[in-house]
């Protein structure tokens, strides 16, 4: 018999057939005359329900079907009488793949709250909430891919052992083979790298943006999707330790078009989303979020507002609101600064450019009055910053004047400056972070839910 998923059996509808399906008890209930199983297999948010007649499957065999255990159904698919579900499976046989104990399984009942899934992630996924949040993730990388390759970017992958630090942040994990408990000395007492696995210091990627920059200088389009991995210790809703990044670079691109990227690209996920995951944005809208498909059609029709970040620092100044961190320009915006000018100010998602360039990394294009960047970041509703990109430095003598006033080590990046010694272009891009974007597509609120295994400080169980 051909396998179906629940998903296509309650599409398709085909009643007075023969159906197979396989899945998850989520509930059982029934009293002796006959027995109902609500069964859930991922495909979809919905459960289809097994309707089991006691004559013909006893009592015994269904005392192991409770909520949790995995089994598999034959029967016919009928017409349902009950409300909720326009069709049922009528069993004719029972059989059970895996028990699960009532005693101790932990999700027997609905509603647990996001923080005690969160503590059993390894079993969250079986919720409707995360089985929703997980095929939407699915979605949308499915829908980046589709994005770029039909816009003629190259999926280019880029290492996650590196020797650079790309954001200059500091705050990297360190990728070592030496014995923590005898870590070899040079003369100076220094650690010697030089008998470590890679003969140097290396870390796990904070951006693939450098390596990156080689790929569109090369194939004028790429675009990377992966992993990235930031030590700062902060416990935020926002923040995880490992997220995926989507980092597009193009070359003959400058800020305008970069901005024009970055519109275009998040305006055609959401649509995506809209348009592909309508089921499970409506169970996430009615469950967590009622404001959800609201904001995300409005963000889909609506143009973001393009501003200096000094006009931002006046308006923020000029708005009369007490805020718990100053902001002065030549500050760095806080996620509340962000949301007051989307949220309240412009209520619409805003393009900051052109930050100081104290604030900004090394790589940023200079603009000619000395101390702004030609950067973009990309604030959201409900997010803050969903977006950080920036036309590049393509002058050799301005990056690398650059990279000595910041102290960095030249020698270090000697490949990325040798791409504006030999067929330097003006060239931009920007990174994306995906749990930010699934936390607006989503309206989940914690971070930590948008991504089946999250890492934060001390946390790295499962
Ligand atoms: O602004 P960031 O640090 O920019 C870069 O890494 C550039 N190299 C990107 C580029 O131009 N190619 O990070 C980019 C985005 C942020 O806007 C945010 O969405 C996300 O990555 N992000 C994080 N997401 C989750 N947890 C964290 N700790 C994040 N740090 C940044
Ligand atoms: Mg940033």
């Amino acid at each position: 018999m051909k396998r179906q998923r629940i998903a296509e059996i309650l599409r398709s509808a085909a009643v007075d057939t023969e159906v197979t399906v396989q899945g998850w008890v989520r509930t059982k209930r029934g009293n002796k005359n006959v027995s109902f199983i609500a069964l859930n297999d991922g495909s979809c948010v919905a459960n289809i329900q097994v309707v089991v007649d006691p004559t013909k499957i006893p009592e015994e065999r269904l005392k192991p079907v409770t909520t949790g255990a995995c089994i598999r159904v034959e029967g016919r698919l009928v017409k349902s009488m009950g409300s909720g579900q326009g069709v049922e499976v009528q069993a004719d046989s029972i059989e059970i793949y895996g028990t699960a104990d009532p005693e101790s399984y932990p999700l027997q009942k609905k509603g647990h709250s996001l923080e005690f899934l969160r503590d059993i992630a390894y079993l969250r996924p079986r919720t409707n909430t995360f089985g929703a949040v997980l095929r939407i993730r699915h979605a949308m990388a499915y829908a980046i891919h589709e994005y770029f390759n039909r816009n003629g970017f190259y999926y280019f992958h880029t290492p996650l052992i590196t020797a650079s630090d790309c954001e200059g942040a500091g705050a990297m994990f360190t990728v070592t083979t030496l014995d923590l408990n005898n870590v070899p000395k040079t003369a100076e007492g220094k650690v010697d790298y030089a008998q470590d696995f890679f003969g140097k210091p290396c870390n796990l990627t904070v951006s693939g943006q450098l390596e990156g920059e080689l790929g569109a200088l090369a194939l004028g389009r790429i675009y990377t999707f992966g992993p990235t991995f930031r030590a700062e210790n902060s416990n935020t809703p926002r923040h995880l330790s490992e997220f995926w990044m989507i980092e597009p670079e193009m070359a003959f691109y400058e800020l305008e078009d970069d901005m024009e990227l970055a519109e275009d690209f998040l305006k055609s996920l959401i649509r995506y989303a809209l348009e592909h995951c309508a089921e499970d944005l409506e169970f996430l809208n009615k469950m967590w979020d009622p404001g959800l498909l609201e904001r995300l059609r409005f963000v889909v029709e609506n143009d973001f507002k393009r501003l200096d970040y000094t006009e931002g620092i006046e308006i923020l100044k000029a708005s009369g609101r007490k805020f718990e961190f100053p902001c002065d320009w030549g500050c760095d915006l806080q996620s509340e600064h962000e949301r007051y000018l989307v949220e309240e100010h412009f209520k619409r998602p805003v393009i900051l450019i052109n930050y100081p360039k104290e604030i900004k990394a090394f790589y940023m294009k200079q603009n000619d009055d000395g101390r702004t960047v030609r950067a973009m970041d990309v604030l959201f509703p409900k997010i803050g910053e969903i977006i950080g990109g920036s036309e590049r430095e393509a002058d050799y003598g301005k990056l690398s004047a650059r990279v000595r006033e910041l102290g960095m080590n030249e020698r270090e990046l000697w490949w990325y400056l040798d791409t504006r010694r030999w067929g330097s272009a003006p060239h931009s891009g920007f990174g994306l972070g995906f749990e930010r974007l699934l936390l607006f597509v989503t309206g989940m609120t914690n971070i930590r839910d948008v991504i089946p295994f999250p890492r934060y400080p001390k946390n790295a169980e499962f």
